[in-house]
């Protein structure tokens, strides 16, 4: 006889139940019954097909299906009592569903083990969230697309260093978050594509000896085909790990431009005025708006990445099959999961409420020598001089224009000569930040047409 306090569904070789402190370290209920949706719908394909193979009765599997979804009623309207005692999500469910249909439900676990039953699970919730980026990605991308079409022609300092370089276009540095974001896309979607699998009806490890359906329960459930060894689908996270690798990219690329966005905000660039709806005061300083939802996002990345590398950890040294360290999956997929969708969703909101403010863009553009390899380029392009020589004389002038604390339109054809004597009134029509951008017209470069081209690019991809 077992003794009454073991657990009901694996107590048979237990005399005792478990301590207190071992309930705690090995229940999991209070984190994955964000699964029971997951669980209900496995199981519910698993008791139909068990059905159609002549494993167990219609009349039980009818029950079985009746119940589970009195089950899910329950979880959904919040009267369900998990049980810290039944340790997870899917004891939690089978029991209740044995009080609710009585002996039926014993015949459920046929066949499955809850080692493929929680891959199976954790592969649906994580396919939900492939998703879900996916949405956030095209909004986000959708709204930098629109920024860019604005502001095709803006002129603004493009940086090295976060030194002045080259003037560039606003559309254009939009753009290049549009070709980042859309990277992601890509990985999400590939991600997604691979995961596709059911473990289900892996069982424990090994398989089984019940004449099972594994394709009728992968296309029940929305998969593409059944995995195809079953101890390495019950052992395998890598679908987890993809999608937080993949959430980590795009988390760095959330984080980059939040940074620009904290930059850009401030009184000393005034590139960008965000939205009250995006922003903060001040509960001392009346005159402050602050960035919180940019700065939050950039913060953001610490936790997704520490959830990558924590599920690097627990994966690296486990032998085959599974092991109970991969319990702790869930958590940091959640949390990343919840960070990453609602920074997407943060980022498109400040995205389509910021305004460039074409002025200060325009007047920083001019400033900082940025049109100095226009000089450069102008004396190698019409006086044939070597680059590298244009480069120096170009240098003597920027030298002359910084000791006079002027730009190098402010410069006189007597100064330019006094360098190379070559020089004629025509380097003037380079200097021009307009000018300058219109010129770089090589593909992928910065000039209006060319940020343009990508933008119908972008919206035909966008439908
Ligand atoms: N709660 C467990 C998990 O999340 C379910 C699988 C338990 N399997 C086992 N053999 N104990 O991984």
């Amino acid at each position: 006889m077992t003794d009454k306090t073991s657990n009901q569904m694996w107590g048979g070789r237990f005399a005792a139940g478990p301590d207190a402190i071992m309930e705690a370290i090995n229940a999991s209920i209070g984190f994955d019954q964000r699964m029971a949706a997951q669980d209900i719908a496995g199981s519910r394909a698993h008791a139909a097909m068990l059905a159609a193979t002549g494993v167990i009765t219609d009349n039980d599997a009818e029950a079985i299906r009746e119940g589970l979804l009195t089950v899910l009623s329950e979880i959904e309207s919040g009267e369900f009592q998990f049980s810290t005692a039944l340790e997870d999500i899917h004891m939690n469910v089978e029991a209740r569903l044995k009080e609710i249909i009585g002996e039926p439900a014993g015949r459920l676990h046929t066949g499955r083990s809850r080692n493929d039953q929680v891959a199976t699970d954790f592969k649906l919730w994580v396919r939900d969230q492939f998703d879900a980026a996916e949405k956030g990605l095209l909004a986000l991308i959708g709204a930098l697309v629109d920024q860019a079409e604005a502001g095709a022609e803006w002129v603004m300092p493009g940086f090295t260093h976060l030194q002045t370089a080259q003037p560039v276009t606003w559309g254009h540095h939009m753009m290049a978050y549009v070709e980042m974001f859309g990277r992601d896309l890509s990985r999400v979607r590939d991600a997604r594509k691979r995961m596709n699998e059911s473990p289900l009806g892996s069982a424990a490890l090994a398989g089984t000896s019940f004449p099972i359906d594994r394709e009728m329960t992968a296309e029940a459930l929305g998969f593409d085909r059944p995995t195809a060894n079953s101890l390495d689908a019950v052992s395998d996270r890598d679908f987890a790990l993809e999608f937080l690798s993949t959430a980590s990219i795009c988390a760095m690329h959330l984080s980059r431009f939040a940074e620009e966005l904290v930059i850009w905000s401030s009184a000393q660039f005034r590139f960008v005025t965000l939205s009250d709806r995006f922003s903060t005061g001040s509960s001392i300083m009346p005159q402050k708006k602050n960035p919180d939802a940019a700065e939050l996002i950039r913060a953001k990345v610490g936790r997704i990445f520490g959830a990558n590398t924590a599920l690097m950890m627990v994966m690296k040294g486990l032998p085959l099959a599974y092991s109970k360290d991969m319990q702790e999956d869930k958590e940091q997929v959640f949390d990343a999961a919840d960070n990453w969708m609602l920074a997407l969703a943060a980022m498109e909101g400040m995205v389509k409420d910021m305004t460039g403010n074409r002025d200060s863009l325009a007047a920083a553009a001019g400033s900082g020598f940025s049109t100095a390899t226009d000089l450069a380029d102008w004396m190698v392009r019409v006086l044939k001089v070597p680059f590298r020589d244009a480069h120096h004389v170009t240098g003597a002038l920027v030298a002359m224009a910084e000791g006079r604390g002027v730009d190098l339109p402010d410069l006189t054809l007597e100064d330019m000569k006094s360098v190379h004597a070559g020089i004629t009134e025509d380097i003037f029509s380079v200097l021009g930040v307009e000018n300058s951008v219109n010129s770089r017209t090589s593909y992928g470069g910065t000039a209006p047409a060319q940020v343009r081209a990508q933008v119908a690019r972008w919206k035909q991809i966008l439908g």
